[in-house]
């Protein structure tokens, strides 16, 4: 437990001093962050009690802090449980029209992987649809400074050779029927809703787009190709590809990420969407399984198996990574924490909170 938070602790006073001054944004404000109990909710909630502690008593900063738990809930909620400057929400975004005022919206609440988003695609959908239009009618009935919509890189589907990196422009190759259309397409709506919430109410939405974030506090069941790995890792086990490995992707470490969100959320680029990752290195499923190997210093190998599930790689993007260009330009964005130094960090949040209760 204690590790966890130390784990956490130590990105969010990164991003702190990353952020510098700006942080004077949230001084006395309210937030509402939706998705708080998960893998990006756990990085904000850490980073807005680190500044918090920082604040004299009139200047802090009060967080609803909203979830459903339908992953179940984290040891770390129960730290901010115990705070008076957390408010716990326990609310399905489907089911409630009625949310806190506020000063920012930072809406993170989707089913995000693959492998549940898979299984249940009408909750998905209702989530990234009616979830999100419940939480705009809000924003339209109770102005906000400013709203933080999670879209993401799926919504390119499987672009060609042509356009990659991706530009924001680029206006996607997506199934509307494949295994993964219930994320895409329902995410590719949610930007629809955001940027015509913004353009016929005047409600501030901006728009990101994450590539592949991991780092410390995403689940190791979660579904998601690093945590995956480091399942494997952590049981001492090879590790199992599901493919040829050949497809490649962009990995961003989640302080770097998070430094993004704080920007686009303080930004007054309404009506704005941009791209957050870190395009280098764009490297192969395989060169990663690789890679972390190397890095944790084990004697697993590689096994290329194939997965139960025969959709598996159905729709499954051939390359995934940013032109960052826009978000560099106009906020000053810059990812500077490495693959190998990520995936270290990484390897030590898990080996210090699931070794041995694998
Ligand atoms: N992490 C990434 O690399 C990545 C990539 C692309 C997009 N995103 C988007 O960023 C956001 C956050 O991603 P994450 O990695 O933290 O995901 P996550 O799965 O770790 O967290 C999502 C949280 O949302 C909650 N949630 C789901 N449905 C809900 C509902 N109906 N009502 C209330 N809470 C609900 C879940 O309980 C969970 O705690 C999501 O919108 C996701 O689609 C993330």
């Amino acid at each position: 437990m204690s590790t966890i938070l130390n784990e956490f602790t130590l990105d969010a006073k990164d991003n702190l001093r990353r952020l510098g001054d700006k942080a004077n944004g949230f001084i006395g404000s309210k937030v509402l962050l939706t998705g708080a109990a998960g893998f990006l909710g756990a990085h904000f909630c850490h980073f807005f009690s680190n500044l918090n502690d920082k604040l004299n008593s009139n200047h802090k900063i009060i967080i609803y802090a909203l979830d459903n738990f339908i992953r179940g809930k984290p040891l770390w909620i129960e730290t901010f449980i115990k705070r008076n400057d957390f408010e716990i929400i326990d609310t399905d975004i489907i089911k409630t029209k009625t949310f806190p005022n506020v000063d920012y919206i930072i809406h993170a609440a989707s089913v995000a992987s693959p492998i549940f988003y898979r299984q249940k695609p009408i909750e998905t959908m209702d989530a990234n649809v009616i979830g999100l239009r419940n939480l705009l009618d809000h924003a339209k009935n109770s102005p906000c400074k400013s709203f933080l919509f999670f879209s993401t890189s799926e919504i390119y589907g499987d672009p060609d050779e042509f356009n990659i990196p991706t530009k924001e422009e680029y206006r996607g190759y997506v199934s509307s029927i494949g295994p993964r259309a219930s994320y895409d397409e329902s995410k590719r709506y949610g930007e629809t809703l955001c940027v015509n919430f913004f353009k016929q109410y005047g409600v501030p939405v901006k728009i990101v787009r994450p590539f592949n974030n991991y780092g410390p506090g995403m689940s190791l069941n979660d579904g998601r190709v690093v945590s995956d790995f480091f399942q494997n890792i952590i049981k001492n086990q090879n590790l199992e590809l599901f493919s040829d490995g050949k497809s490649t992707r962009t990995f961003c470490y989640v302080a770097d990420a998070i430094n993004a969100y704080l920007l686009v959320l303080l930004s007054k680029h309404d009506g704005h969407v941009f791209n957050v990752g870190n395009p280098k290195p764009e490297i192969s499923i395989e060169d990663l399984a690789k890679k972390i190997i190397q890095i944790t210093n084990t004697n697993l190998v590689i096994n290329k198996i194939k997965n139960s599930d025969i959709e598996y790689l159905t729709d499954n993007p051939k390359r995934r990574c940013p032109d960052i260009t826009k978000i560099s330009k106009m906020l000053g964005f810059k990812p500077l924490i490495s693959l190998e130094k990520g995936l270290l960090k990484s390897y030590r949040f898990y080996l210090e909170n699931y070794k041995g209760i694998l």
